[in-house]
């Protein structure tokens, strides 16, 4: 036997001077759920260890993450159904706290990358991304409040919007309105290939934001597509999209894979709650490592040509990831 691939895996040394993938706790982005008040920290059952946050806690757990590492940071905000209307006015409206709560952590840490979440659903009574009428999500109308939702954001000093709505035409559309009202260095991370898919289901517990009626299918895309990702992937390029993104990743690390050998645009995948839930569920159990399960399934999301992840489990590989070297 002349070669012998074991050779290369003979100690930590050479597994490391080896090591095809690394993944540095930079290129993650943490979502954190955010509601109104003060002191409030209330935990959600299907996503074990977060919670809601009030401004206080949010910048605490902030300080945190930064400590770590961790200086990215993607906000979804609870809101009221008392607030929610078919318009998803509140979305936009001067006393919304996720607005104020933008300015807070900009104000408190200037330093951090705040984006945004864009589309309708946690401010909508019907509970979709788009407006509803007569039973069918709209598209075309739908544009000009995800704009209006764009501009306040940016307004309140976001640094990326991400739409994450799927509707047609709306990375142009934002674009624009961004642009016309100033905002020409706001980003935008598009959910470009966004599956209607079983595992968001405890974000919409998160945010008790769950469609009230129908589902998703129509917006966001087939489970069994690939290709079509491509098509999104150049709308998106061509509507002024920075960064596209692959959302869930671990069902998908062959949409994230693709659409990295076929853009030059930055690839975020979107490591969703059902993702994240599931492998707590099992740690819990005793079924799995937790320790070693998690980065192997973030490197997993790396090695499909990933270049930023956006995970509920950036804090705890921060800290893992700490350890190592
Ligand atoms: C809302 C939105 C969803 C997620 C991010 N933005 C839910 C949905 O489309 O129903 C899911 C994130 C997750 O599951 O972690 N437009």
């Amino acid at each position: 036997m002349l070669i012998r691939p074991r050779r290369n895996r003979k100690s930590p040394v050479i597994r490391g001077m080896v090591r095809e993938t690394v993944l540095d706790p930079s290129r993650l982005i943490f979502p954190l759920f955010v509601c109104d008040g003060q002191n409030r920290n209330i935990p959600i059952p299907s996503l074990p260890g977060l919670s809601r946050l009030s401004e206080d806690h949010v910048l605490r757990e902030i300080g945190e993450c930064l400590a770590l590492g961790i200086r990215s940071f993607v906000l979804f905000p609870a809101v009221d159904d008392s607030l929610k209307d078919k318009e998803a006015t509140y979305s936009y409206a001067d006393e919304n706290f996720y607005l104020r709560m933008i300015r807070a952590i900009k104000a408190r840490y200037p330093e951090v990358c705040l984006m945004s979440d864009v589309a309708m659903d946690p401010y909508s009574s019907d509970g979709h991304d788009g407006l509803v009428i007569d039973g069918a999500i709209v598209n075309d109308a739908t544009l000009p409040i995800l704009c209006k939702m764009a501009v306040a954001q940016a307004q309140a000093g976001i640094d990326i919007v991400g739409p994450s709505d799927m509707m047609d035409g709306r990375v142009q559309a934002i674009r624009e309105s961004l642009d016309e009202a100033g905002f020409t260095g706001v980003s935008i991370m598009s959910y470009t290939a966004k599956y209607a898919s079983a595992f968001y289901g405890p974000f919409r517990d998160a945010l008790e934001s769950a469609p009230k009626s129908g589902d998703k299918k129509t917006y966001q895309m087939d489970p069994a597509n690939k290709f079509e990702a491509l098509r999104e992937a150049a709308l998106d390029e061509e509507e002024g999209a920075d960064i596209l993104m692959v959302k869930p990743a671990l069902c998908y690390l062959d949409v994230i894979h693709l659409l990295k050998e076929s853009s030059a645009l930055p690839i975020a995948a979107y490591n969703v709650s059902g993702e994240y839930a599931m492998l707590k569920a099992a740690a819990a159990n005793g079924w799995l490592n937790y320790e070693q399960a998690m980065p192997e399934m973030l490197l997993s999301i790396r090695r499909a040509g990933a270049d930023i992840i956006l995970t509920y489990f950036a804090k705890e590989y921060a800290q893992w990831y700490a350890k190592q070297y």
